[in-house]
Protein backbone atom coordinates (compact mmCIF):
# COMPACT_ATOMS: atom_id res chain seq x y z
CA UNK A 1 0.00 0.00 0.00
CA UNK A 2 1.43 3.70 -0.93
CA UNK A 3 2.08 5.45 2.24
CA UNK A 4 2.02 8.86 0.80
CA UNK A 5 1.31 11.81 3.32
CA UNK A 6 -2.10 12.78 3.18
CA UNK A 7 -3.18 8.89 4.64
CA UNK A 8 -2.62 10.19 8.09
CA UNK A 9 -2.54 14.09 7.65
CA UNK A 10 -4.31 16.03 9.65
CA UNK A 11 -5.15 19.56 7.98
CA UNK A 12 -6.43 22.84 9.36
CA UNK A 13 -8.94 24.61 7.43
CA UNK A 14 -8.38 28.19 7.05
CA UNK A 15 -11.30 30.91 6.46
CA UNK A 16 -9.03 33.50 5.63
CA UNK A 17 -11.31 36.63 6.13
CA UNK A 18 -11.90 35.28 10.00
CA UNK A 19 -8.31 34.31 10.21
CA UNK A 20 -6.32 36.98 11.01
CA UNK A 21 -5.70 40.93 9.46
CA UNK A 22 -2.51 42.69 9.27
CA UNK A 23 -3.33 46.18 7.33
CA UNK A 24 -6.16 47.02 9.58
CA UNK A 25 -9.25 47.01 6.96
CA UNK A 26 -10.97 44.21 9.63
CA UNK A 27 -10.54 42.00 7.07
CA UNK A 28 -8.12 38.82 7.71
CA UNK A 29 -5.95 38.61 4.76
CA UNK A 30 -2.96 36.40 3.45
CA UNK A 31 0.07 37.91 4.98
CA UNK A 32 -1.84 36.98 8.38
CA UNK A 33 -1.77 33.39 7.58
CA UNK A 34 1.80 33.87 7.40
CA UNK A 35 2.02 35.77 10.50
CA UNK A 36 0.54 32.82 12.26
CA UNK A 37 2.45 29.91 10.40
CA UNK A 38 4.51 28.99 13.48
CA UNK A 39 0.82 28.75 15.03
CA UNK A 40 0.23 26.18 13.57
CA UNK A 41 3.77 24.16 13.20
CA UNK A 42 3.65 25.21 17.33
CA UNK A 43 -0.16 23.32 17.49
CA UNK A 44 1.36 20.25 14.79
CA UNK A 45 -0.70 20.14 11.98
CA UNK A 46 0.28 18.83 8.75
CA UNK A 47 -1.68 20.85 6.06
CA UNK A 48 -3.65 23.87 5.85
CA UNK A 49 -6.77 23.97 3.36
CA UNK A 50 -7.60 27.49 2.77
CA UNK A 51 -11.43 28.47 1.42
CA UNK A 52 -11.20 30.66 -1.75
CA UNK A 53 -8.89 34.04 -1.64
CA UNK A 54 -9.34 34.41 -5.60
CA UNK A 55 -11.28 37.64 -7.02
CA UNK A 56 -14.53 37.54 -6.00
CA UNK A 57 -17.83 39.51 -5.11
CA UNK A 58 -17.88 37.66 -1.90
CA UNK A 59 -21.66 37.33 -2.05
CA UNK A 60 -20.85 33.88 -0.96
CA UNK A 61 -18.00 33.92 1.11
CA UNK A 62 -15.26 33.77 -1.84
CA UNK A 63 -17.30 30.88 -3.49
CA UNK A 64 -18.42 33.32 -5.97
CA UNK A 65 -15.23 33.58 -8.35
CA UNK A 66 -14.58 36.36 -10.81
CA UNK A 67 -10.81 35.48 -11.90
CA UNK A 68 -9.76 31.96 -10.79
CA UNK A 69 -5.48 33.04 -11.47
CA UNK A 70 -5.51 36.34 -9.02
CA UNK A 71 -5.73 36.95 -5.35
CA UNK A 72 -8.25 38.83 -4.70
CA UNK A 73 -7.07 42.40 -3.33
CA UNK A 74 -8.59 42.23 0.58
CA UNK A 75 -7.01 39.54 0.78
CA UNK A 76 -3.49 40.15 -0.51
CA UNK A 77 -1.30 39.81 -3.87
CA UNK A 78 -0.48 36.70 -5.57
CA UNK A 79 2.83 37.36 -4.36
CA UNK A 80 1.44 37.20 -0.88
CA UNK A 81 0.33 33.82 -1.68
CA UNK A 82 3.57 32.70 -2.31
CA UNK A 83 5.11 33.94 0.73
CA UNK A 84 2.62 32.22 2.27
CA UNK A 85 3.27 29.35 0.52
CA UNK A 86 6.54 29.72 1.26
CA UNK A 87 6.01 29.92 5.10
CA UNK A 88 4.13 26.81 5.28
CA UNK A 89 6.48 24.52 3.06
CA UNK A 90 9.35 25.80 5.44
CA UNK A 91 7.16 24.66 8.30
CA UNK A 92 6.66 20.85 6.12
CA UNK A 93 3.24 21.91 6.72
CA UNK A 94 1.66 21.29 3.33
CA UNK A 95 -1.32 23.66 1.38
CA UNK A 96 -4.64 22.56 -0.45
CA UNK A 97 -6.70 25.59 -1.79
CA UNK A 98 -10.34 25.59 -2.55
CA UNK A 99 -11.26 25.01 -6.50
CA UNK A 100 -14.88 25.71 -7.55
CA UNK A 101 -15.83 23.72 -10.61
CA UNK A 102 -19.51 24.45 -10.76
CA UNK A 103 -20.32 28.07 -10.77
CA UNK A 104 -18.41 31.42 -11.42
CA UNK A 105 -18.95 34.74 -10.38
CA UNK A 106 -22.09 36.47 -12.63
CA UNK A 107 -19.19 39.30 -12.96
CA UNK A 108 -16.49 36.82 -14.43
CA UNK A 109 -15.40 37.95 -17.66
CA UNK A 110 -17.23 34.80 -19.50
CA UNK A 111 -20.82 35.41 -17.87
CA UNK A 112 -20.39 38.98 -18.95
CA UNK A 113 -19.55 38.19 -22.43
CA UNK A 114 -22.24 35.28 -22.42
CA UNK A 115 -25.00 37.99 -20.93
CA UNK A 116 -24.06 39.75 -24.05
CA UNK A 117 -24.46 37.13 -26.50
CA UNK A 118 -26.83 35.81 -28.58
CA UNK A 119 -29.11 32.91 -27.50
CA UNK A 120 -27.21 29.43 -28.79
CA UNK A 121 -24.03 31.54 -29.36
CA UNK A 122 -20.93 29.54 -28.23
CA UNK A 123 -20.35 32.54 -25.35
CA UNK A 124 -23.63 31.35 -23.29
CA UNK A 125 -23.14 27.72 -24.02
CA UNK A 126 -20.42 28.27 -21.58
CA UNK A 127 -22.75 27.71 -19.15
CA UNK A 128 -26.83 26.92 -19.03
CA UNK A 129 -28.81 29.04 -20.20
CA UNK A 130 -32.35 27.62 -21.64
CA UNK A 131 -35.84 28.81 -23.20
CA UNK A 132 -38.44 28.79 -20.68
CA UNK A 133 -41.78 27.07 -20.56
CA UNK A 134 -45.39 28.14 -21.46
CA UNK A 135 -46.32 30.25 -24.17
CA UNK A 136 -44.19 33.55 -23.61
CA UNK A 137 -41.20 31.46 -21.95
CA UNK A 138 -42.24 32.90 -18.84
CA UNK A 139 -41.91 29.74 -16.61
CA UNK A 140 -38.67 28.35 -15.70
CA UNK A 141 -37.28 25.78 -17.75
CA UNK A 142 -37.39 23.02 -14.72
CA UNK A 143 -38.50 22.93 -10.88
CA UNK A 144 -35.09 22.61 -9.84
CA UNK A 145 -34.07 24.48 -6.88
CA UNK A 146 -31.27 26.68 -5.33
CA UNK A 147 -29.67 25.22 -2.21
CA UNK A 148 -29.97 28.70 -0.95
CA UNK A 149 -33.86 29.22 -1.27
CA UNK A 150 -35.56 29.76 -4.08
CA UNK A 151 -35.73 28.43 -7.54
CA UNK A 152 -32.43 27.59 -9.49
CA UNK A 153 -33.07 29.68 -12.45
CA UNK A 154 -33.17 33.44 -13.34
CA UNK A 155 -34.34 35.18 -16.34
CA UNK A 156 -32.28 37.01 -18.12
CA UNK A 157 -33.27 39.95 -20.87
CA UNK A 158 -33.72 38.76 -23.58
CA UNK A 159 -36.38 36.61 -21.87
CA UNK A 160 -33.51 32.97 -21.43
CA UNK A 161 -33.13 31.44 -18.00
CA UNK A 162 -29.97 30.59 -16.85
CA UNK A 163 -29.30 27.84 -14.02
CA UNK A 164 -27.79 28.95 -10.69
CA UNK A 165 -27.51 26.12 -8.32
CA UNK A 166 -26.83 28.66 -5.59
CA UNK A 167 -27.16 32.14 -5.74
CA UNK A 168 -28.50 34.04 -8.89
CA UNK A 169 -25.04 35.63 -9.00
CA UNK A 170 -22.91 32.46 -9.37
CA UNK A 171 -24.37 30.98 -12.46
CA UNK A 172 -23.63 27.46 -13.09
CA UNK A 173 -21.02 26.09 -15.70
CA UNK A 174 -21.82 23.76 -18.66
CA UNK A 175 -19.43 20.67 -18.17
CA UNK A 176 -20.77 19.37 -21.60
CA UNK A 177 -18.81 22.37 -22.97
CA UNK A 178 -14.81 21.28 -23.62
CA UNK A 179 -13.55 24.80 -23.09
CA UNK A 180 -14.83 24.38 -19.34
CA UNK A 181 -13.27 21.40 -19.03
CA UNK A 182 -9.80 22.76 -20.68
CA UNK A 183 -10.27 25.82 -18.62
CA UNK A 184 -10.12 24.01 -15.05
CA UNK A 185 -7.40 21.84 -16.51
CA UNK A 186 -4.95 24.59 -17.38
CA UNK A 187 -6.38 26.53 -13.58
CA UNK A 188 -4.93 23.07 -11.87
CA UNK A 189 -2.06 23.10 -13.66
CA UNK A 190 -1.76 27.41 -12.81
CA UNK A 191 -1.86 26.67 -9.29
CA UNK A 192 0.01 23.02 -9.14
CA UNK A 193 3.27 25.19 -10.75
CA UNK A 194 2.98 27.74 -8.11
CA UNK A 195 3.39 25.06 -5.57
CA UNK A 196 0.20 24.16 -3.77
CA UNK A 197 -0.20 20.46 -3.25
CA UNK A 198 -4.20 19.72 -4.00
CA UNK A 199 -7.20 21.02 -4.17
CA UNK A 200 -10.59 20.58 -2.33
CA UNK A 201 -13.10 21.08 -5.13
CA UNK A 202 -16.63 22.98 -4.16
CA UNK A 203 -19.53 20.88 -4.71
CA UNK A 204 -17.78 18.39 -6.63
CA UNK A 205 -21.15 15.95 -6.92
CA UNK A 206 -23.04 18.68 -9.01
CA UNK A 207 -21.05 19.54 -11.96
CA UNK A 208 -22.94 17.24 -14.52
CA UNK A 209 -26.44 18.04 -15.08
CA UNK A 210 -28.12 15.54 -17.32
CA UNK A 211 -29.15 18.21 -19.82
CA UNK A 212 -31.22 15.96 -22.44
CA UNK A 213 -34.32 17.66 -23.54
CA UNK A 214 -36.72 17.97 -22.01
CA UNK A 215 -35.02 18.90 -18.82
CA UNK A 216 -36.15 16.37 -16.29
CA UNK A 217 -38.12 17.57 -12.73
CA UNK A 218 -37.00 16.47 -9.79
CA UNK A 219 -38.65 14.50 -7.55
CA UNK A 220 -38.69 13.71 -3.90
CA UNK A 221 -35.82 15.95 -3.51
CA UNK A 222 -33.08 15.74 -0.16
CA UNK A 223 -33.14 13.06 2.44
CA UNK A 224 -34.41 13.81 5.85
CA UNK A 225 -30.34 13.28 6.75
CA UNK A 226 -29.32 16.78 4.78
CA UNK A 227 -27.30 14.34 2.74
CA UNK A 228 -28.41 13.58 -0.98
CA UNK A 229 -30.54 10.37 -0.58
CA UNK A 230 -30.08 8.75 -3.91
CA UNK A 231 -31.69 6.06 -2.18
CA UNK A 232 -35.03 7.56 -2.81
CA UNK A 233 -34.31 9.13 -6.39
CA UNK A 234 -31.17 7.19 -7.63
CA UNK A 235 -31.56 9.18 -11.15
CA UNK A 236 -30.97 12.49 -9.94
CA UNK A 237 -30.89 15.12 -12.67
CA UNK A 238 -28.01 17.28 -11.16
CA UNK A 239 -26.77 15.35 -8.51
CA UNK A 240 -24.04 12.52 -8.51
CA UNK A 241 -24.63 11.93 -11.78
CA UNK A 242 -21.71 8.86 -13.07
CA UNK A 243 -20.45 11.03 -16.23
CA UNK A 244 -18.98 13.17 -13.21
CA UNK A 245 -16.67 10.17 -12.65
CA UNK A 246 -14.50 11.40 -15.97
CA UNK A 247 -14.20 14.73 -14.82
CA UNK A 248 -12.06 13.52 -11.86
CA UNK A 249 -10.05 10.67 -14.02
CA UNK A 250 -8.99 13.61 -16.28
CA UNK A 251 -7.67 15.55 -12.79
CA UNK A 252 -6.49 12.78 -11.19
CA UNK A 253 -3.99 12.47 -14.93
CA UNK A 254 -3.37 16.66 -13.92
CA UNK A 255 -2.38 15.78 -10.33
CA UNK A 256 0.24 13.15 -11.51
CA UNK A 257 1.95 15.55 -14.06
CA UNK A 258 3.37 16.73 -10.62
CA UNK A 259 5.71 14.95 -8.14
CA UNK A 260 4.55 13.95 -5.44
CA UNK A 261 1.55 14.22 -7.66
CA UNK A 262 -1.24 16.77 -5.99
CA UNK A 263 -4.45 15.32 -4.52
CA UNK A 264 -7.44 16.21 -4.54
CA UNK A 265 -10.40 16.05 -1.99
CA UNK A 266 -14.20 15.85 -2.57
CA UNK A 267 -16.80 18.31 -1.02
CA UNK A 268 -19.65 15.80 -1.84
CA UNK A 269 -22.79 15.71 0.51
CA UNK A 270 -23.50 11.76 -0.20
CA UNK A 271 -24.01 8.70 1.64
CA UNK A 272 -21.46 6.53 2.01
CA UNK A 273 -22.01 4.06 -0.74
CA UNK A 274 -21.48 6.85 -3.20
CA UNK A 275 -18.72 9.26 -1.52
CA UNK A 276 -16.08 5.53 -2.54
CA UNK A 277 -16.58 6.21 -5.78
CA UNK A 278 -15.22 9.42 -5.81
CA UNK A 279 -12.26 7.79 -4.24
CA UNK A 280 -11.70 4.55 -6.45
CA UNK A 281 -7.91 4.50 -7.82
CA UNK A 282 -7.56 7.18 -10.62
CA UNK A 283 -9.79 9.14 -9.14
CA UNK A 284 -9.27 12.07 -6.36
CA UNK A 285 -7.80 10.66 -2.74
CA UNK A 286 -10.30 11.87 -0.43
CA UNK A 287 -14.05 12.86 -0.05
CA UNK A 288 -15.27 14.38 3.19
CA UNK A 289 -16.94 12.40 5.69
CA UNK A 290 -20.61 14.30 6.23
CA UNK A 291 -22.11 11.41 7.61
CA UNK A 292 -19.56 11.27 10.40
CA UNK A 293 -19.98 15.40 10.92
CA UNK A 294 -23.51 15.10 11.60
CA UNK A 295 -24.12 12.35 13.84
CA UNK A 296 -24.55 14.40 17.70
CA UNK A 297 -23.42 12.27 20.01
CA UNK A 298 -24.91 9.01 19.35
CA UNK A 299 -23.17 5.97 20.03
CA UNK A 300 -24.69 3.48 17.76
CA UNK A 301 -24.62 6.27 14.68
CA UNK A 302 -21.34 6.39 15.84
CA UNK A 303 -20.49 3.08 15.11
CA UNK A 304 -22.66 2.41 11.84
CA UNK A 305 -20.69 5.01 10.47
CA UNK A 306 -17.25 4.90 11.61
CA UNK A 307 -17.43 0.71 10.23
CA UNK A 308 -19.02 1.33 6.63
CA UNK A 309 -16.46 4.65 6.55
CA UNK A 310 -13.67 2.17 7.14
CA UNK A 311 -14.94 -0.27 4.98
CA UNK A 312 -16.02 1.80 2.25
CA UNK A 313 -12.57 3.87 1.64
CA UNK A 314 -10.52 0.24 2.32
CA UNK A 315 -12.99 -1.79 -0.55
CA UNK A 316 -10.99 0.86 -2.96
CA UNK A 317 -7.61 0.80 -1.22
CA UNK A 318 -7.80 4.11 0.69
CA UNK A 319 -8.57 6.05 4.06
CA UNK A 320 -11.63 7.44 5.46
CA UNK A 321 -11.62 11.21 6.52
CA UNK A 322 -12.64 12.68 9.57
CA UNK A 323 -14.67 15.93 10.09
CA UNK A 324 -16.14 17.20 12.82
CA UNK A 325 -16.68 21.16 11.50
CA UNK A 326 -16.72 23.47 8.90
CA UNK A 327 -17.04 27.10 7.83
CA UNK A 328 -20.93 25.51 6.86
CA UNK A 329 -22.14 24.34 10.04
CA UNK A 330 -22.52 25.29 13.83
CA UNK A 331 -19.55 24.59 15.73
CA UNK A 332 -18.87 21.54 17.83
CA UNK A 333 -19.55 23.09 21.27
CA UNK A 334 -23.01 24.78 20.66
CA UNK A 335 -24.15 22.13 18.53
CA UNK A 336 -23.57 19.41 21.31
CA UNK A 337 -24.36 21.05 23.99
CA UNK A 338 -28.10 20.87 22.12
CA UNK A 339 -30.33 18.04 22.85
CA UNK A 340 -29.77 16.09 19.43
CA UNK A 341 -33.55 16.38 17.99
CA UNK A 342 -32.99 20.41 17.87
CA UNK A 343 -32.80 21.04 14.36
CA UNK A 344 -30.03 23.13 14.46
CA UNK A 345 -31.38 25.83 11.52
CA UNK A 346 -34.04 26.66 14.19
CA UNK A 347 -32.28 27.03 16.54
CA UNK A 348 -30.64 29.57 14.82
CA UNK A 349 -33.68 31.24 13.79
CA UNK A 350 -34.12 31.67 17.78
CA UNK A 351 -30.70 33.25 17.78
CA UNK A 352 -29.64 30.69 19.54
CA UNK A 353 -32.38 30.84 22.68
CA UNK A 354 -34.59 28.12 22.29
CA UNK A 355 -33.82 26.23 23.32
CA UNK A 356 -30.36 27.89 25.08
CA UNK A 357 -27.40 25.52 24.77
CA UNK A 358 -25.18 24.19 27.25
CA UNK A 359 -21.89 25.00 26.88
CA UNK A 360 -20.22 23.14 29.89
CA UNK A 361 -21.94 19.28 28.30
CA UNK A 362 -21.00 20.54 24.66
CA UNK A 363 -17.26 21.63 25.69
CA UNK A 364 -16.96 18.24 27.61
CA UNK A 365 -18.97 16.50 24.46
CA UNK A 366 -16.68 18.33 21.76
CA UNK A 367 -12.90 17.22 24.02
CA UNK A 368 -14.07 13.86 24.04
CA UNK A 369 -15.52 13.99 20.18
CA UNK A 370 -11.87 15.52 19.04
CA UNK A 371 -9.77 12.77 20.98
CA UNK A 372 -12.56 10.41 18.94
CA UNK A 373 -12.27 11.26 15.79
CA UNK A 374 -8.12 11.94 15.27
CA UNK A 375 -7.64 8.14 17.15
CA UNK A 376 -9.63 7.27 14.12
CA UNK A 377 -7.11 5.56 10.79
CA UNK A 378 -7.03 7.91 8.23
CA UNK A 379 -6.90 11.57 7.57
CA UNK A 380 -8.67 14.58 10.15
CA UNK A 381 -9.95 17.45 8.80
CA UNK A 382 -9.64 20.80 11.65
CA UNK A 383 -11.78 23.52 11.54
CA UNK A 384 -9.95 27.11 12.71
CA UNK A 385 -11.44 28.59 16.02
CA UNK A 386 -12.41 24.50 17.16
CA UNK A 387 -8.86 24.28 18.89
CA UNK A 388 -9.79 27.27 21.12
CA UNK A 389 -13.56 25.64 21.83
CA UNK A 390 -15.26 28.43 20.30
CA UNK A 391 -19.32 28.91 20.50
CA UNK A 392 -21.57 29.81 17.96
CA UNK A 393 -22.01 33.36 17.97
CA UNK A 394 -26.08 32.48 17.05
CA UNK A 395 -26.94 35.93 17.97
CA UNK A 396 -25.33 37.94 15.47
CA UNK A 397 -27.73 40.99 14.47
CA UNK A 398 -29.49 41.04 11.23
CA UNK A 399 -27.97 44.02 10.05
CA UNK A 400 -24.53 42.32 9.89
CA UNK A 401 -25.50 39.51 8.37
CA UNK A 402 -23.91 38.26 4.75
CA UNK A 403 -24.73 34.68 4.26
CA UNK A 404 -26.90 34.55 0.97
CA UNK A 405 -28.84 32.15 3.13
CA UNK A 406 -30.43 34.61 5.01
CA UNK A 407 -31.70 36.71 2.43
CA UNK A 408 -32.56 33.81 -0.18
CA UNK A 409 -34.67 32.15 2.54
CA UNK A 410 -36.56 35.51 3.29
CA UNK A 411 -35.27 35.62 7.07
CA UNK A 412 -36.17 32.24 8.09
CA UNK A 413 -32.76 30.50 8.11
CA UNK A 414 -29.76 32.65 9.77
CA UNK A 415 -27.04 30.93 7.88
CA UNK A 416 -23.39 30.16 8.24
CA UNK A 417 -22.00 33.81 9.91
CA UNK A 418 -22.36 31.99 13.13
CA UNK A 419 -19.16 30.01 12.49
CA UNK A 420 -17.60 32.44 10.79
CA UNK A 421 -16.72 35.22 13.50
CA UNK A 422 -12.64 36.16 13.39
CA UNK A 423 -10.86 34.37 15.53
CA UNK A 424 -9.27 35.78 19.09
CA UNK A 425 -5.84 35.60 19.30
CA UNK A 426 -5.02 37.78 22.58
CA UNK A 427 -7.10 38.49 25.89
CA UNK A 428 -8.12 42.69 24.92
CA UNK A 429 -7.89 44.88 22.24
CA UNK A 430 -10.20 46.19 19.66
CA UNK A 431 -10.45 42.96 18.25
CA UNK A 432 -8.40 40.43 20.51
CA UNK A 433 -5.87 40.34 18.15
CA UNK A 434 -7.34 39.48 15.04
CA UNK A 435 -7.14 43.45 13.78
CA UNK A 436 -6.87 47.00 15.41
CA UNK A 437 -9.66 47.83 13.24
CA UNK A 438 -13.38 46.49 13.95
CA UNK A 439 -13.60 42.54 12.46
CA UNK A 440 -15.95 42.47 9.10
CA UNK A 441 -18.38 40.47 11.83
CA UNK A 442 -18.25 41.48 15.15
CA UNK A 443 -17.37 39.37 17.99
CA UNK A 444 -18.77 38.86 21.34
CA UNK A 445 -17.57 40.77 24.38
CA UNK A 446 -15.97 37.63 26.12
CA UNK A 447 -14.20 36.09 22.99
CA UNK A 448 -10.90 37.27 24.70
CA UNK A 449 -11.58 34.14 27.29
CA UNK A 450 -11.29 32.09 24.40
CA UNK A 451 -7.92 33.75 22.80
CA UNK A 452 -4.81 32.04 22.12
CA UNK A 453 -3.04 34.23 24.22
CA UNK A 454 -4.88 33.10 27.31
CA UNK A 455 -5.35 29.15 26.10
CA UNK A 456 -1.42 28.65 25.74
CA UNK A 457 -0.83 28.73 29.11
CA UNK A 458 -3.26 26.40 30.44
CA UNK A 459 -2.90 22.52 30.17
CA UNK A 460 -6.80 22.49 30.86
CA UNK A 461 -7.77 24.44 27.59
CA UNK A 462 -8.76 23.13 24.60
CA UNK A 463 -6.44 24.65 22.88
CA UNK A 464 -3.75 22.45 24.69
CA UNK A 465 -5.65 19.39 24.41
CA UNK A 466 -5.59 19.43 20.74
CA UNK A 467 -1.84 20.17 20.64
CA UNK A 468 -1.04 16.99 22.74
CA UNK A 469 -3.63 15.11 20.83
CA UNK A 470 -1.86 15.82 16.97
CA UNK A 471 1.47 15.23 19.21
CA UNK A 472 0.44 11.57 21.31
CA UNK A 473 -1.23 10.85 17.31
CA UNK A 474 2.19 10.72 15.68
CA UNK A 475 2.80 7.57 17.74
CA UNK A 476 0.15 6.07 15.97
CA UNK A 477 -1.76 7.91 13.38
CA UNK A 478 0.57 6.96 10.35
CA UNK A 479 -0.89 3.12 11.67
CA UNK A 480 -3.92 2.18 9.74
CA UNK A 481 -5.11 -0.77 11.13
CA UNK A 482 -8.33 -0.46 13.48
CA UNK A 483 -10.83 -3.18 15.03
CA UNK A 484 -13.04 -3.12 17.38
CA UNK A 485 -12.53 -4.24 20.92
CA UNK A 486 -15.62 -6.02 21.73
CA UNK A 487 -15.24 -6.60 25.42
CA UNK A 488 -15.77 -2.91 26.12
CA UNK A 489 -17.17 -1.77 23.05
CA UNK A 490 -20.98 -2.17 24.14
CA UNK A 491 -23.86 0.16 23.89
CA UNK A 492 -23.17 4.20 25.15
CA UNK A 493 -19.34 3.19 24.91
CA UNK A 494 -17.30 2.87 22.18
CA UNK A 495 -13.90 1.19 21.94
CA UNK A 496 -11.43 0.00 19.45
CA UNK A 497 -7.70 -0.99 19.28
CA UNK A 498 -5.48 1.29 17.10
CA UNK A 499 -1.70 0.12 16.22
CA UNK A 500 -2.66 -3.17 18.31
CA UNK A 501 -0.85 -1.32 21.07
CA UNK A 502 -3.60 1.22 21.74
CA UNK A 503 -7.13 1.11 23.28
CA UNK A 504 -9.64 4.28 22.41
CA UNK A 505 -12.86 4.27 24.86
CA UNK A 506 -15.44 6.90 23.76
CA UNK A 507 -18.04 7.06 26.64
CA UNK A 508 -21.09 8.86 25.19
CA UNK A 509 -23.19 7.45 28.01
CA UNK A 510 -24.42 9.72 31.00
CA UNK A 511 -22.69 6.82 33.48
CA UNK A 512 -19.33 6.35 34.04
CA UNK A 513 -17.51 3.17 33.62
CA UNK A 514 -14.81 0.72 34.72
CA UNK A 515 -11.74 1.92 33.49
CA UNK A 516 -9.49 -1.03 32.06
CA UNK A 517 -5.55 -1.43 34.03
CA UNK A 518 -3.01 0.54 32.03
CA UNK A 519 -1.13 3.60 30.88
CA UNK A 520 -3.81 6.63 29.82
CA UNK A 521 -2.31 8.17 27.06
CA UNK A 522 -4.45 11.16 26.67
CA UNK A 523 -7.89 11.81 27.84
CA UNK A 524 -10.09 14.90 27.14
CA UNK A 525 -10.75 15.25 31.19
CA UNK A 526 -8.19 14.89 33.74
CA UNK A 527 -9.16 11.30 35.16
CA UNK A 528 -9.36 11.40 38.52
CA UNK A 529 -10.29 7.29 39.41
CA UNK A 530 -10.14 4.35 37.88
CA UNK A 531 -13.45 4.92 35.84
CA UNK A 532 -14.19 6.63 32.46
CA UNK A 533 -16.91 9.42 33.27
CA UNK A 534 -19.77 10.05 30.95
CA UNK A 535 -19.16 12.16 28.36
CA UNK A 536 -15.26 11.71 28.06
CA UNK A 537 -12.62 9.33 25.70
CA UNK A 538 -9.68 7.94 27.26
CA UNK A 539 -6.70 6.50 25.03
CA UNK A 540 -4.66 4.19 26.73
CA UNK A 541 -2.02 1.41 26.32
CA UNK A 542 -3.65 -1.58 28.53
CA UNK A 543 -1.60 -3.61 30.38
C1 LIG B 1 -19.80 24.66 -0.45
C2 LIG B 1 -19.06 25.67 0.35
O1 LIG B 1 -18.46 25.04 1.45
C3 LIG B 1 -20.06 26.72 0.73
O2 LIG B 1 -19.52 27.62 1.67
C4 LIG B 1 -20.54 27.42 -0.52
O3 LIG B 1 -21.57 28.32 -0.19
C5 LIG B 1 -21.10 26.43 -1.54
N1 LIG B 1 -20.27 25.27 -1.69
C6 LIG B 1 -21.25 27.07 -2.92
O4 LIG B 1 -20.01 27.26 -3.53
CA1 LIG C 1 -6.83 42.81 5.87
Amino acid sequence: MPETWWRSAVTYQIYPRSFADTNADGIGDLPGITSKMDYLAWLGVDAIWLTPCYRSRWLDGGYDITDHRDIDPALGTLRDFDRMLAAAHERGIRVLIDIVPNHTSDRHEWFQRALAAEPGSPARDRYIFRDGKGPAGENPPSNWESRFGGRAWHRVADGQWYLHLFTPEQPDLNWENPEVRAEFLDILRFWGRRGVDGFRIDVAAALIKDLREPLRDVVGGEGSSGLDDFAANPDHPFLDRPEVHDVYREWNRVFHEFDPPLIGVAEAWVRGDRRVRYIRPGELQQAFNFEFLRVRWNAAEYRRIVAESIAGARSVGTVATWVLANHDVVRQVSALGLPDDVDLRVWLATNGTEPSTDLELGTRRARAAILFALALPGSAYLYQGEELGLPEVADLPAGVLQDPKWVRSQHKEKGRDGCRVPLPWTRTGVAFGFSSAAPWLPQPADWGEYAVEVQRDDPDSMLELYRTALRVRREFGGDETFRWDDQYNIGDVLAFRRADSILVLVNTGATAIPLPDGEVLLSSVPLETSTLPANTTAWLRPR
